[in-house]
This record gives C-alpha cells, structure tokens and sequence, in this order.
C-alpha cells in the first residue's frame, strides 16, 4: 500500500459554497452556526460525534475522529452559494419549512447577510423551476463566470481554502455523451456552447480549474464523466458523490445486508414515498425523476450480489417511486413492501414506514462532506474518493469495478482511510 502524504494543517477559514441555496444548504448552514454557538448538538455528523477505534481492542485507543484527523474547525466555515432565486439564506430557510422559528431567530443575521451569486441555469436541464437571479452567456462565458465568483468569494472572505457542495435541483437525466468523454472535447464543447454539458458540469469544471474539491449530492453526473474525473486527476483536486444518502435508501442499504448476511432470500422490494417540498416538485417532471430513479434503483443488486446468489436474489422486483403531495413540504413519508423468503422457500413480509425529514438528515451529510473533502485536498488525494462512498446512494468508482452500496462496508472503508491517513493499523476484527 502506498504511504500516505504529510497532512497539510487546516489553518485558516474554509469557504463553503454551495450551488442551490434551498431546503438542504440553508438546513446545513443554520444548524452550524448552531452548534457553532453552541445551541444545538451535531446529531448525525460522523465528524463531530463519532469515535474511532485504534490499534488492537485491548488498547482502549477510541478518540473522536475530529481530534484524529486534522478538519477544519467549525468557527473557521463561511458559507455562499448560488441560487436562481434571489431570496437571502433567511427567507430561503423560510420558505423551506424545515426549521422552526425559534432556531432561526437567533441566526437572523448570519443567514440575511448570505445573498446568493447569480446562478449558471438552464431550464432545459430544470423543467419545473424559473427564476430571475441567473447569468447570461455561452457555457464558456459561463463557466468563466463562476471562477470568477469563486475568486472573488475567497478574496473577499479571506479564505484559505474553498469546497464546493452541490445542493441544488436534481437535473434531468443524461446519458454520458460525446463532449463528456475527455476534457480536450469537453473544452471544445464549451466554446461551441454545446447544450450536452449541463450546468451542474459547468460548477463542477469551475471548482476543478479554481483547484477547489468539487461534492455532488444530486444524482446528476456533474463531475462523474470522463473529461472532469481526468481533470480532476491532473489538477490533483478530490471529488466525490452522487446523491446524498438519507432517508429510504439509508434504510435499505442498513437492511439488505443484514439479509444478505443471513441468507434470507428476497422477491421483492416496493418502495414509495410522498414529499412536498422544491425537490419534490422538482422530481415530479419525468426527466430529474429518472435521474433519481436510476441512483435508487442502483443500490440493491451489488449489495445482494445476484450473480453469485441466484437461488436467493436472481429474480427481484424493485419498485421505487417519489409522489409530489405539498402537505407533506419537507417532511417525506417513506413506505417499504419487502417480501422475503426464508427456510424451505416460505415467504415472510417486512413493512418499513419512515417518517423522516429529508434536510434534517441532508445536513450533517454536507458538514462531514465539506470537513472530508477539505482534508482529502490536503492529503494530497485526487480524483474520486470512493472512501466517501458511505454517504452516497450513487457512489462514484472507478470504471470496470462495482460501487460499494453496503453501508458497514463503506463505513468501514471510510475509517481504515483515515487510519491509513494517519499512519495506523488498518482495523480488520481479526484480532489475538
Ligand atoms: N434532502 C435529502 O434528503 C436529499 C437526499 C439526496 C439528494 N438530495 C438532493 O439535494 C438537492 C437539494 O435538495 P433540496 O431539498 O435542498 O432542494 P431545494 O429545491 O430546496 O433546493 C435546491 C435549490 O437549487 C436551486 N437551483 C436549481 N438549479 C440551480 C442551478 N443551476 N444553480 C444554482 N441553483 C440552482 C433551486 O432554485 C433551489 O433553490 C436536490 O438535488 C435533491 O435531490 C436531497
């Protein structure tokens, strides 16, 4: 195994910018000032809460993982974004719904005085929204346009270092194309203003060229294309997505390996849900629904590995569908159907009813990711950070290989990388 690089220290602020200042940007940017001040505890958040385990089990070595690996600290975060509606932090967490007055009032200040860049959007690419806070231009112009942004934000902030996290609208689904395949065609395709590079590809390509680690928590490609991972390889900048996982698909890939370490065979799995907030309305139009539908879909065949189970996984249903219903705004309800087979080839039933609340568990997602990907860049990794795969329900991989969707496994993975950043030994449970 390689030995891993010094660890740059994270001295200095971090900039977080965020395209898409809804629901799930504002959720993460209130609760940090928060727990920044102090008056709320960062349930859910790995990098503030969780241990890790060192050296043998007799050693009695767990710290947090933030006294372990060098994060940036939660004072030095500055938060900025992009939207195509002008509405500041405060009237966009408003509108979301997602948090109660009395945890927005004492952040008043800080939100109103977050006011979004002008964003790079094409209606194309986001059937169900118009806005009128966006940039004019070719996709060279504009992507032009946000490294300039993204110059600016870090001078006028005094940053010494910038993230960019991905909140915004899932886009329609594309399949890779031509301009996707190499950056040499993917820069032709800007200054043709080729309408194939979406304008999640165009934020992804300003963070890469700006050095900034570039996260995707929608299923759109954005970075996962050829031409972006190779330039995310030759700027030595780390990326990682797609699609944060929270709500119903969190459930079944804690569920589906639990089955699959017992041999329960399964026929099928029906899940449904009802959301009410932007990204519900977002994803009512076919095109962002199918994008969604694929990274959903995704998760249970490399976990229950048909190929090598076929007796008990060669022949699944796997139903998934998101129904737009207001009422609900943020709060999703999920139903699962699972129907299993046991001993002798008798059916069970297993029945799921979450009742969750999709930004609550988005947010701690965009803290870890920003304090991870901060790090992975002063480590010194590049490209695609499969380690991060633990948070995402489409994780990025290398090609010819199969994404890693059990969770324990990612959770596993996740932790020997930090060992590893560290210097220590790997923990493997085989233990004398
Ligand atoms: N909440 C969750 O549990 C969860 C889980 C996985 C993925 N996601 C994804 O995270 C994203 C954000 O979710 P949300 O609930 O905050 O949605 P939201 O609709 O509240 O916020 C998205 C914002 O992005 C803006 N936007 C759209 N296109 C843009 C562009 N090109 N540039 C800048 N801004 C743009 C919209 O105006 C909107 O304000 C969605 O893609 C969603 O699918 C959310």
């Amino acid at each position: 195994m390689r030995t891993p690089a010094p660890i740059a220290p994270a001295q200095g602020k971090l900039g977080v910018l965020m395209p898409g200042l809804g629901a799930v940007a504002t959720t993460a940017i209130a609760g940090i000032e928060a727990i920044r001040r102090r008056l709320a505890p960062p349930i859910g958040s790995l990098t503030q809460m969780a241990t890790i385990r060192l050296g043998k089990k007799r050693e009695g070595r767990s710290p947090l993982i933030k006294d372990f690996v060098p994060l940036a600290q939660l004072d030095d975060l500055v938060f900025g974004g992009w939207d195509i509606y002008d509405d500041n932090a405060l009237q966009a967490a408003t509108r979301a719904r997602v948090l109660d007055g009395h945890h927005l009032e004492p952040l008043q200040d800080v939100l109103q005085a977050i006011r979004p860049m002008k964003a790079a959007f094409d209606p194309e690419y986001v059937r169900r929204l118009r806005g009128p806070n966006v940039k004019t231009g070719t996709r060279r112009e504009l992507a032009e346009q946000l490294i300039q942004d993204i110059a600016d934000f870090k001078a006028k902030n005094g940053c010494d270092r910038l993230v960019m996290v991905w909140c915004a609208s899932t886009e329609t689904y594309i399949e890779p194309g031509e301009a996707h395949q190499s950056l040499k065609a993917f820069e032709r395709a800007l200054d043709q203003d080729d309408r194939t590079l979406a304008p999640s590809m165009l934020y992804a390509y300003a963070a890469l060229k700006s050095r900034v680690p570039f996260v995707n928590g929608a299923p759109n490609l954005s970075a996962d294309i050829p031409a972006l991972v190779e330039m995310s390889r030759e700027l030595a900048v780390p990326t990682c997505g797609k699609d944060y996982k929270t709500g119903q698909t969190l459930m079944k890939t804690i569920l589906a390996p639990g089955l699959k370490a017992r041999m329960l065979g399964l026929n099928g799995w029906f899940s449904t849900n009802i959301l009410g907030n932007r990204d519900g309305e977002v994803l009512d139009d076919p095109g962002s629904f199918r994008t969604k539908e694929v990274s959903k879909l995704s998760v249970l065949d490399t976990i229950l590995q048909p190929e090598i189970y076929p007796t008990l996984y060669g022949n699944i249903s796997h139903k998934v569908t998101i129904n737009y219903y207001p009422p609900r705004g943020d709060n999703k309800e999920g139903w699962d159907n699972i129907d299993i087979v046991g001993w002798l080839g008798y059916p069970m039933q297993i029945k799921v009813n979450f009742l969750c609340r999709d930004s609550i568990l988005a947010a701690p997602l965009v803290l870890d990711l920003a304090l991870f990907v901060d790090l992975a860049r002063r480590a010194g990794m590049r490209g695609q950070q499969e380690w991060l795969s633990f948070y995402f329900k489409s994780p990025v991989h290398e090609p010819g290989t199969k994404p890693e969707h059990d969770l324990f496994i990612q959770q596993t993975k996740l932790k020997n990388t930090l060992r590893w950043l560290r210097g220590e030994e790997l923990v493997t449970h085989v233990e004398e």
